[in-house]
């Protein structure tokens, strides 16, 4: 099962580029900015990787991403995660970035997008493995700062596809950003959003009904609401599962208790991955072993997570295909 797990073709559906830190780059571009961070070695990074809410958790992760400041620094960090994809047979990615996390640093948006995007296309030419760009406002602030992040990703327009929102879900529903999220639909960017990872069903009918989203990010706490879910199946919307994620974050207590297989059981579109593989204790193919193991998930069914991953990806008609096509040919030899 492990060998079948590592080789099978997917993609990665919710996956933050600042949470695919690790510490060992982390001390390498501190220590050529000459930057401190507030950890003396790898080990005490690590140790300070213990979370209670999201929140814990997005104050270290923020903290983190403040040694990143030189384009170099953008396309190490990315380039190192692709390189992870490749290894994993990832074929393709769609990568998140938080702006607001850098350009409120005093780091302009061109140093970002081109660190991160220059990393991409090395590594859809080096490694094959393709990628695609998810601009996320972060939810924390106002729709106002939202807005001047849209107008600053303009120039870099060819270079994203879609918009998203996270970091700190509670107290920030998805209608707070009902304006902006209306302007970058216009601006030719899909909408996609965290919802119900802490937030209740209620935030998740506000993503898809307020602002239209496509895909939803995590979406546990749909469950909570039978009409919901029955929407979410009928409008043919994905959820991106992260299991790792959703332990380290204590949003499910155990592996064994987690909801994906019932998720999938009500007709639910699932995926699975890693969301920020550098804090929470694994990369893609960790987070399928381990649910596989928790939830003693058979081939068929590790095929059908995959089959969704590029199914409810945001490629075009003919890649979906060309990767399906792969896949099921892996699975059929293989099974
Ligand atoms: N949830 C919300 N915001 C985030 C996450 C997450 O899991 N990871 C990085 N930013
Ligand atoms: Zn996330």
């Amino acid at each position: 099962m492990k060998n079948f797990i590592n080789n099978i073709p997917k993609a990665e559906l919710h996956l933050h580029i600042e949470g695919t830190f690790e510490p060992e780059l982390m001390f390498e571009i501190a220590k050529r900015n000459q930057i401190e961070i507030p950890f003396s070695s790898i080990e005490e990074i690590k140790a300070a990787y213990e979370f209670d809410c999201l929140q814990d958790f997005l104050d270290i992760y923020y903290q983190g991403a403040n040694v990143l400041i030189k384009e170099k620094d953008f396309y190490d960090l990315t380039y190192s995660y692709l390189e992870k994809c490749a290894v994993q047979n990832v074929r393709h990615t769609e990568i998140m970035f938080d702006p607001q996390t850098h350009t409120d640093r005093g780091i302009s948006f061109e140093t970002v997008i081109l660190g991160i995007s220059n990393a991409m296309k090395d590594a859809k030419e080096n490694l094959n493995v393709s990628s695609l760009l998810i601009m996320s406002y972060l939810r924390h602030l106002s729709e106002a700062a939202a807005f001047k992040t849209l107008e600053a990703s303009l120039p870099f327009k060819h270079l994203i596809t879609a918009v998203g929102l996270d970091s700190s879900e509670k107290g920030n529903p998805p209608s707070k950003f009902k304006n902006v999220f209306k302007a970058s639909i216009q601006e030719g960017y899909i909408p996609l959003a965290h919802a119900g990872e802490e937030g209740n069903a209620d935030y998740v009918w506000e993503a898809i009904d307020i602002l239209g989203i496509k895909r939803i990010d995590h979406g546990n706490n749909s469950l909570q609401d039978p009409k919901l879910v029955e929407a979410i199946v009928s409008r043919d919307l994905a959820l991106t599962v992260c299991p790792l994620s959703n332990t380290a974050l204590q949003v499910v207590d155990d592996l064994k208790n987690h909801p994906l297989k019932e998720m999938m059981e009500l007709g639910l579109k699932v995926t699975v991955n890693s969301d920020d593989p550098a804090y929470f204790g694994g990369q893609i193919n960790k987070n399928f072993s381990a649910i596989q193991n928790a939830l003693t998930l058979s081939k068929e069914e590790i095929y059908q997570l995959c089959k969704n991953s590029f199914e409810y990806s945001l490629l075009d008609k003919d890649s979906k295909e060309k990767h399906l096509t792969e896949l099921t040919s892996f699975y059929n030899t293989n099974r």
